[in-house]
């Protein structure tokens, strides 16, 4: 654990999948993190999971109280609670980076497109929190059980916010959870990562894969390798 000046991060549903291995590769990459949960004891519980690490910094909190101490707001909940906790937190999110992650999935067919009727789960993450959250949506296609492992994963993160210097902020909390993150344009274009993901599950189930993942061709290496934790 490095001690870089690192923003402080909020992971709310840090206690489920994508969460919990997102949280724990930030954790043992230097970052302050809080793992929000419903319920405070939950949260708790994961956040002692996770700092066994010498100078490991990480605690558990209901997720508005993560939200309002956090610099950094990741969202990691189902589709169906997305909305619910957005609103939750609009207000103690004012003026901070909200990453979305949600993957518009409606069971039980999820291996068919289902986008929201505002076009993806990023513009609708951007209309429930209103324009005074910076809402930037990425980490759509990597698959959270390959994610809770030590070492790369065999994909790439796509990034998708209306300005480039959020974006940045989040290729590089992709790659302090040593993944590529790929500029990917706007807020509307999230559809696409959002739509892969549901592809990826039924190349999955096609082939009896566990991690079909993506990854973008011809890019130049030295702006868009990884740094891999020491
Ligand atoms: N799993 C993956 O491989 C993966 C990959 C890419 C993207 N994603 C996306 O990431 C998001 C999280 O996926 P996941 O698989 O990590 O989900 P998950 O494990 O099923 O749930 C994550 C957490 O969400 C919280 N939660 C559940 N229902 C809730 C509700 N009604 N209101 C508020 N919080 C609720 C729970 O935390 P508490 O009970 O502690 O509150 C739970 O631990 C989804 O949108 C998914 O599409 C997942």
């Amino acid at each position: 654990v490095n001690s870089r000046q690192l923003p402080e991060l909020a992971v709310l549903g840090g206690t489920g999948h994508l969460g919990h291995a997102l949280a724990r590769r930030w954790v043992l990459n230097g970052y302050s993190v809080i793992i929000g949960s419903r319920d405070a004891t939950r949260a708790a519980e994961a956040a002692l999971a996770l700092g066994q690490a010498p100078g490991a910094r990480v605690r558990g909190a209901t997720n508005i109280e993560a939200a309002r101490a956090a610099n950094i707001v990741v969202v990691t909940v189902p589709f169906a609670s997305q909305e619910s906790i957005l609103t939750e937190v609009r207000e103690t999110a004012r003026g901070k980076l909200v990453v979305d992650t949600t993957v518009p999935l409606i069971p039980p067919k999820v291996m068919r497109v289902q986008l929201p009727e505002e076009g993806s789960a990023a513009l609708r993450a951007q209309r429930i929190l209103g324009r005074g959250v910076t809402v930037v949506a990425a980490f759509h296609n990597v698959a959270a059980h390959l994610l809770a492992r030590d070492g790369t994963v065999d994909c790439d993160v796509l990034v998708f916010g209306e300005k480039k210097d959020d974006r940045e902020r989040v290729v590089d909390l992709a790659r302090d959870a040593q993944l590529r993150g790929v500029h990917g344009g706007s807020l509307a274009n999230s559809a696409a990562a959002e739509a892969l993901t549901s592809v990826l599950i039924f190349v999955n189930k096609h082939y009896g894969s566990m991690g079909a993942g993506l990854r973008i061709t011809g890019l130049p290496d030295a702006k868009s390798s990884p740094v891999l934790v020491a």
